[in-house]
């Protein structure tokens, strides 16, 4: 008889392990810098548009083809596909998402792993006597940055966490790690942010967030929100169908995707406010926006009472922020190994993980230290250079949207009306007009807005 299928041990483990994929670098590296990029105001609220009308309906959608099949991104359309329109060929879907996942995590434990130096340097006193001298900061980030030895390094040390936490399973390992990392991370960031209010930019880091002014907002803005929505809720790649596996029939599908998609709302902006309104309360300038959270901020803690103790705080949150992440990137390629190929779980990780730290050194090595991968430019943009320029790009801009696209179409006109409302209604009861709501979100809205982001893919633009 085939071994029951793990689960969380309730409705806490599941939304934690799931806003524990969902929070990462995506709210406290990237939002911030492309939020800064694109003026603040106008674009946040087509970000928060983009979340409810198109994030929220695909992360009930991505749970309710996780729950109702019961197994892995590939898996769930192999069985939920029989007899359908297309039948195995949307097998296609999860196998995009499956790799998709390798690739993601084989650049992000590259970012991810910084921040174990930046915590090393923090508690060290390292980081305050180059703080101290935001030139000095500059030349060290390069020189780390294109150190080969120290990329690799540390790369191998996030994904070797990342994997020893995999490799324990569901509940003693993902779900045990999400209970002890999220509370410290809230709590971290609530002091910040209270932190934060006693700052002199406080105000103006405010109005920068939520005075909209739509003159400065440009197309390609509204489109970047929309493509970064699906990023920050890990959508489009099945990581949310995986942990949607093992949630527990007895829960409510719609209740928890919306807990999830606040909760990483919540973090987003917080990150924002944390971060603007320290360097408002400075004449300082930004002059590389991505590159805020490794250069401008750690000038900037220490011009502040406690900015040793602050940084450190600083780090240690967004590395449990990102290891919550990786977790759920390795998982998606591990229980299709798991499920589909019939491994045992700790071969599975073992294996993965170690093909996609080794995948991830080729990015490790492309950010100054080998200089045929750091120049490579298969697509020839500026922002595109480099594997790991090529990698974020394709991830980012091609496989999340399409497999987001697909996964609307299948959930929204594959599945029966019954089939999804059945699954939506275990464990939340009536639906009502919510439902009908839902159906025309995935059906029509969602599907619309994210053709229009590959249509201008094609067309040229980029979201970054
Ligand atoms: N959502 C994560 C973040 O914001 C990244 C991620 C994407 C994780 C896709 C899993 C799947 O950092």
């Amino acid at each position: 008889m085939a071994k029951e299928r793990a689960q969380w041990t309730g409705r806490l483990g599941f939304v934690l392990a799931a806003a524990g994929s969902a929070i990462g670098l995506g709210n406290l590296w990237k939002f911030p810098y492309i939020t800064y990029e694109n003026n603040g105001g106008a674009f946040v609220l087509v970000y928060l548009g983009a979340i409810a009308l198109v994030g929220v309906p695909i992360m009930v959608a991505e749970i309710v083809l996780g729950r109702r099949s019961q197994k892995n991104a590939v898996g769930a359309f192999r069985v939920l596909a029989q007899g359908k329109a297309g039948g195995q060929l949307w097998r296609g879907v999860g196998f995009l998402g499956v790799m998709t996942g390798f690739v993601i995590l084989s650049y992000y434990s590259v970012i991810a792993g910084w921040t174990i130096r930046y915590i090393l340097m923090a508690v060290s006193g390292e980081l305050g006597g180059l703080a101290h001298h935001p030139a000095d900061l500059q030349a060290f980030f390069g020189e780390f940055l294109s150190n080969p030895y120290q990329q690799i390094l540390f790369h191998s040390l996030f994904m070797g966490a990342t994997i020893g936490i995999v490799y324990f399973g569901v509940g003693r390992g993902i779900e045990r790690a999400a209970k002890l990392l999220m509370p410290v991370l809230l709590t971290i960031l609530a002091m910040l942010v209270i932190y934060s209010f006693w700052t002199p930019g406080f105000g103006e880091a405010m109005r920068f967030l939520f005075r909209p002014n739509f003159s400065e907002l440009s197309a390609s803005g509204v489109l970047e929100a929309l493509g970064h929505s699906f990023f920050t809720l890990s959508l489009g790649m099945g990581a949310m169908l995986t942990y949607g596996s093992y949630m527990r029939k007895r829960d409510s599908i719609p209740r928890a995707a919306l807990t999830i998609c606040a909760l990483d709302t919540i973090i987003a902006i917080s990150a924002c406010i944390i971060m603007f309104s320290i360097i408002f309360s400075f004449d300082f300038e930004v002059t590389k926006s991505s590159t805020i959270l490794f250069t401008t901020l750690p000038v900037v803690f220490f011009q502040l009472p406690g900015g040793a103790f602050v940084s450190a705080l600083f780090y240690v949150l967004v590395a449990f922020a990102a290891l919550t992440s990786t977790i759920s990137l390795l998982e998606v390629v591990s229980s299709y190994a798991i499920d589909e190929l019939g491994w045992p779980r700790r071969r599975a990780t073992l294996t993965m993980g170690a093909a996609i730290l080794a995948f991830g050194t080729l990015s490790a090595v492309s950010m100054g230290g080998n200089a045929a991968l750091s120049n490579i430019n298969f697509i020839g943009r500026p922002s595109t250079a480099g594997v790991f320029g090529t990698l974020d790009y394709l991830a980012s801009n091609w496989f999340l949207p399409v497999g987001g696209l697909l996964i609307a179409l299948f959930t929204g006109w594959i599945l029966s009306r019954d089939e999804t409302r059945e699954e939506l209604e275990e464990g939340n009861g009536p639906l009502g007009w919510k439902f009908s709501l839902w159906r025309f979100l995935i059906r029509v809205a969602a599907p619309a807005a994210v053709g229009a982001i590959i249509v201008s893919v094609i067309l040229g633009a980029e979201y970054q």
